[in-house]
């Protein structure tokens, strides 16, 4: 089987661990993850995505359960981050009525963004880098938003989305918080924390690993808090990202918020980030268990494998930021010392979220086909 060639890049187990529900719930409280349940499990379209089973993988690395949160499903929009950015945009819109919404993305996020505008009849403007790709200002697009791109990178394309939203007095809808700007990305991230409601709902095992990826780690931490809140048992919370963008290692590694240099992209383009955002740092750097870090090289592999039935029974469509999880997975199975250092065992329920289907449409079809090589 080619999984046993399957290495992870680094692996730091985090000596600050200590999970502590009504620490997690500080930063991101009760009531806001149960008030984004109630507003979007009311949207029209909305039910839980499939949690499916990996069930030939699972086999073949002898463990109990490896569960797929498969976000392809998610609202057509065909990623979790659906459930954000809409969601902060109708938030925001109930407390000051007939705005513009404003934001900046590497993809998934703004088009989120002009989804939710579009739901409420709202301009959208979204402020895209030099390196987000045409398939994906086009997806934006549909919605009917105004798509400006800006030279250089992600952080250039937010300083611009700011100095121009306060200018014309545009809301401002972030996924990235920092020291005065918490409440719109607490928002997104009690979106993304109705993935974990629905799983509790889903399954009766007691899931014991959970692999979150991130990027800034909204999404994690967003899911993290949904752990605290609706999990009878805390599983073993493991961060996943690119070696390329390693951040939360790095930051979890020096016990601060680091700011890291990334010289080239990773293809896995929603986790390329070189920062944080704050609340997700105050929530993981005592939730995290442990990080690993992934290179791009399997990502095509594990897209075909979805797509061809290599892990499950069903066809999954996972595009290129839904594979890293199961690449840290088959990697620190590989390594028996770093196995054993988690209790990855015959009995382990495993979590791995795919996050996002083929959402950019001409890089899945490359990768796919990359993949069947
Ligand atoms: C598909 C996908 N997965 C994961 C992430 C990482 O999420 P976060 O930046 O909240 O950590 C992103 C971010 O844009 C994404 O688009």
């Amino acid at each position: 089987m080619q999984n046993r060639k399957f290495k992870y890049s680094k692996f730091l187990l985090n000596k600050n661990y200590n999970f502590n529900r009504d620490y997690v719930l500080k930063y991101l409280p009760s009531k806001f993850l149960i008030d984004a349940y109630k507003s979007i499990s009311k949207w029209k379209g909305y039910h839980p995505t499939p949690l499916l089973n990996l069930n030939k993988l699972k086999k073949d690395l002898k463990l109990n359960n490896i569960f797929y949160k498969d976000e392809s499903k998610r609202f057509n929009l065909k990623s979790f981050k659906a459930l954000g950015g809409a969601y902060a945009v109708e938030k925001i819109f109930k407390k000051k009525n007939k705005i513009t919404v404003s934001s900046a993305t590497a993809g998934n996020h703004g088009k989120s963004v002009a989804w939710g505008a579009k739901r409420l009849k709202l301009k959208c403007k979204i402020f895209v880098s030099q390196h987000v790709s045409k398939t994906r200002v086009d997806e934006i697009k549909k919605f009917g938003a105004e798509v400006i791109r800006v030279k250089g990178n992600y952080e250039n394309s937010l300083r611009k989305c700011q100095i121009l939203s306060k200018k014309n007095n545009w809301s401002i809808i972030q996924d990235v918080s920092t020291k005065n700007y918490r409440y719109v990305p607490q928002l997104t991230m009690a979106g993304y924390s109705i993935l974990i409601r629905e799983i509790s709902e889903q399954t009766n095992q007691y899931i014991t690993h959970i692999f979150l990826q991130a990027g800034v780690g909204g999404l994690a931490a967003g899911l993290v808090a949904g752990v605290a809140k609706y999990f009878k048992r805390i599983p073993k919370i493991i961060i996943v990202e690119p070696d390329r963008a390693d951040c939360v290692l790095q930051s979890i590694k020096s016990k601060k918020l680091k700011k890291i240099k990334i010289k080239k992209e990773s293809i896995m383009g929603g986790m390329s980030c070189n920062e944080m955002s704050l609340v997700p740092w105050q929530i993981l750097k005592k939730a995290t268990n442990c990080c690993v870090s992934v290179t791009d090289n399997n990502v095509a592999r594990i897209v075909a494998k979805l797509k061809d039935k290599k892990f499950s029974k069903a066809s999954i469509i996972g595009g290129e930021c839904a594979t890293p999880g199961i690449i840290a997975l088959i990697g620190i199975w590989n390594d028996k010392k770093t196995r054993k250092l988690i209790n990855l065992n015959q009995n382990s329920n495993v979590l791995v979220i795919g996050c996002e289907g083929n959402a950019d449409v001409k890089l899945y079809k490359q990768l796919l086909s990359k993949g069947r090589k």
